[in-house]
């Protein structure tokens, strides 16, 4: 059927909430007009608390519905083609109590994966899965034990397990020391590199951003810049110091 096209777009996206007012119902906007086409590697999307990026990332695999306009992922309406999607697309939380519901790790990939590997070799396969994050000698300890970080780089694991296409991850390090920070970064490099996964993650992390091929800076539910990660550090920056003075 011809090759993946996998390009990812936005056209005149609009997302808001009506609150309950005594005036009557008033409508709020989460984000406005957002028109993206994406089709780099590894996208950031930066932006103050608020902004609209969780929101942002959540039209990709229709966690959020727009109000208005076309989200396309593929050709595909994540919507209405949800199971499409969602096989395309793998969503991982910035909590991830959000996503790990199994008292182990490995329990927690074997469910990830039962619908892709036989029970008889699940097993082996989950463990594959850790091994491959550098996270085997977890496998089998309690998950509510594990510190933030390493429940991330579960969950990260558990979304890896079943081969995204296209990998969204929602501020992936904000629980991570400097350490497990840098090893996301060469895990998400790597992907990239040797699976043609596309990366597209929300970061306060100004230095984390600059693994991005493209960063998009989303400000009151706009995108208002879209260039390279350090243009789009330097106009978060100023968007920021403008607002404190
Ligand atoms: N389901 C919702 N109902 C009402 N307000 C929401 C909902 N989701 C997000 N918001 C509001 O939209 C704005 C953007 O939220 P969010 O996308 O989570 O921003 P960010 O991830 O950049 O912090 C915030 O003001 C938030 O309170
Ligand atoms: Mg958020």
């Amino acid at each position: 059927m011809g090759e993946r096209v996998r390009e990812i777009s936005f056209s005149e996206v609009s997302v808001g909430v009506l609150d309950d007012t005594p005036a009557g119902d008033v409508y709020r906007p989460i984000l406005t007009d957002v028109n993206v086409t994406l089709d780099e590697s590894t996208i950031a999307i930066i932006g103050a608390n608020g902004s609209g990026k969780s929101t942002l990332l959540q039209l990709f695999n229709g966690l959020v519905t727009a109000n208005s306009g076309r989200v396309l992922i593929d050709g595909l309406d994540p919507i209405e083609e949800a199971k499409q999607v969602r096989s395309r697309v793998g969503f991982v939380f910035t909590d991830p109590a959000a996503q790990l519901v199994m008292p182990t790790p490995l329990e927690d990939i074997e469910l990830s994966l039962r619908k892709r590997v036989p029970k008889a070799e699940r097993r082996a396969a989950a463990l594959a899965v850790l091994e491959e994050l550098g996270i085997a000698d977890l496998a089998e300890r309690s998950v509510y034990e594990l510190s933030g970080g390493q429940r991330q780089l579960v969950a990260l694991a558990a979304v890896l397990a079943v081969d995204p296409q296209i990998l969204v991850l929602d501020e992936p390090t904000t629980l991570l020391d400097l350490r497990n920070k840098e090893k996301l970064r060469k895990l998400l490099a790597d992907l990239v590199a040797r699976r043609g996964v596309r990366v597209i993650f929300s970061t306060h992390d100004l230095d984390f951003a600059g693994m991005a091929d493209r960063a998009l800076v989303v400000d009151s539910g706009r995108i208002v810049h879209d260039s390279t990660p350090d243009e789009a550090t330097r106009m978060y920056r100023e968007l920021i110091m403008s607002d404190s003075s």
